[in-house]
């Protein structure tokens, strides 16, 4: 039986010349098991027939808000698809769904969509290229949105360039691909306890100065927000960071490397895996003045100490013969990047690395994508490609999901 067979997909169809190849991705879907909910702007309109749609897919076809008031038509679909897409997008639908909007009925029930969304471009390369094109897809893609091509080749018009919607049978892979991955994903942490850190340590120098570094948390609390949704009981061990607690989340505030070593073996006995995507301060202040230290005192000796190594005390306490937590580390590196992080990888007992190449402007600290490669200790390597921290977050946890022992 197909990944599609049961499933709910929820079609949205713009107005671009493509929209014909929109019918043949119904009927790949329908004929895969899929039940299409097929959404046409009043552009698609234009250029096929809502007939077309209907007699594929045996639904009706909605193209206003205005229909079906009692029933809430763009709640209800939202809510009832397991997967959307928009095949073909355009620059303006692209445009609207960066900015929010909800002004018919595919905006409106994108909004009240939860479930994974693919965007398929099609629109001149000119379009594509546009400074305003480029930021709202990046904005889509921060928000975890699946983009789709477009593929380069030839356009409306006789032009050759990208722009061209990807073929039906590419997007019904993909398609397939992001609901594979979001049901297998459903509870696969169920009956799992996992501890993250995440943001960067303070380290006081007096009560208003403390030495820190540029970790926003985005990560970590991407990685208890995923393991959350996955099913795990999840705790945050959390540096100073103003993100919202995800929900379903335990969240423990800390401000110090010492604190977050506290708080994390409080836990140790009782969790099964340990994300350490905090960035901890590896020196603190030897001495901590109790009140502010004055311009007027001239510049202050900073003597420094080491802070207990977090992850390498739960290493060594795992060498020491507790099976238990499954260890996950991250590594920010800025050269030799890989062989580094292998190095620590062994150098800390840890049984994941997670490599991020801080170096990079779209990836690593305070921005909402990342770039990673995945290291194991049984000598895996995965690459995970520039995606949104949340996107990210689920392919370290696929990892972990297919390391940790059968509970
Ligand atoms: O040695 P380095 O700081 O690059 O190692 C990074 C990894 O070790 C991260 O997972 C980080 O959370 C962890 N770490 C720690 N305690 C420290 C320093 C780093 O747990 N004092």
């Amino acid at each position: 039986m197909s990944d599609l067979h049961g499933s709910r997909v929820l079609l949205g169809v713009t107005g671009g010349i493509a929209a014909y190849k929109a019918a043949l991705l119904a009927r790949l879907l329908v004929g895969a098991g899929a039940t299409v909910d097929p959404v046409l702007t009043r552009g698609a309109g234009r250029f096929v027939g809502a007939a077309t749609f209907e007699g594929i897919t045996g639904r009706p076809v909605r193209d206003e808000v205005w229909q079906d008031i009692p029933g809430e038509t763009h709640v209800a679909l939202g809510r009832a698809a397991d997967v959307a897409i928009v095949y073909p997008a355009t620059a303006n639908v692209i445009a609207k769904l960066a900015g929010g909007h909800a002004d018919d009925l595919l905006t409106t029930t994108l909004l009240a969509a939860t479930c994974p969304l693919l965007v398929a471009p099609a629109m001149h390369t000119e379009m594509w290229e546009h400074p305003a094109t480029r930021d709202n897809i990046a904005v889509l893609c921060r928000r975890g949105v699946d983009v789709v091509g477009p593929a380069v080749g030839r356009l409306m018009g006789g032009d050759l360039g990208a722009g061209r919607l990807v073929e039906p049978d590419e997007a019904f892979e993909r398609l397939v691909a992001q609901l594979r991955a979001a049901r297998s994903r459903a509870d696969d942490l169920a009956g799992r306890r996992v501890l993250v850190t995440a943001g960067g340590t303070h380290e006081p120098l007096d009560p208003v100065r403390f030495l820190g570094n540029r970790s926003s948390g985005k990560m970590g609390f991407a990685i208890a927000a995923a393991a959350a949704a996955r099913g795990a009981k999840v705790d945050l061990v959390a540096a100073p960071s103003a993100l919202p607690t995800p929900p379903g989340v335990e969240r423990h505030d800390v401000t110090t490397a010492r604190q977050m070593h506290d708080a994390v073996f409080a836990l140790v006995d009782v969790v099964d895996v340990v994300v350490k995507a905090a960035a901890v301060a590896d020196f603190r202040p030897a001495d901590v003045a109790s009140s502010k230290v004055k311009k007027s005192d001239g510049a202050p000796r900073l003597e420094l100490v080491a802070n207990p190594d977090i992850l390498a005390d739960l290493g060594a306490r795992r060498a020491e013969g507790h099976p238990r937590p499954f260890l996950v580390g991250f590594a920010a590196e800025t050269d030799d990047v890989e062989d580094n992080a292998r190095a620590k990888l062994t150098r800390k007992n840890a049984d994941l690395l997670v490599v991020n190449d801080v170096g990079a402007t779209d990836a690593g600290f305070g921005v909402d994508t990342n770039r990673v490669v995945i290291l194991g200790r049984d000598g895996s390597r995965t690459e995970v490609e520039l995606a949104a921290k949340s996107a990210v977050a689920d392919r370290v946890l696929d990892e972990v999901v297919g390391r940790l022992p059968a509970s």
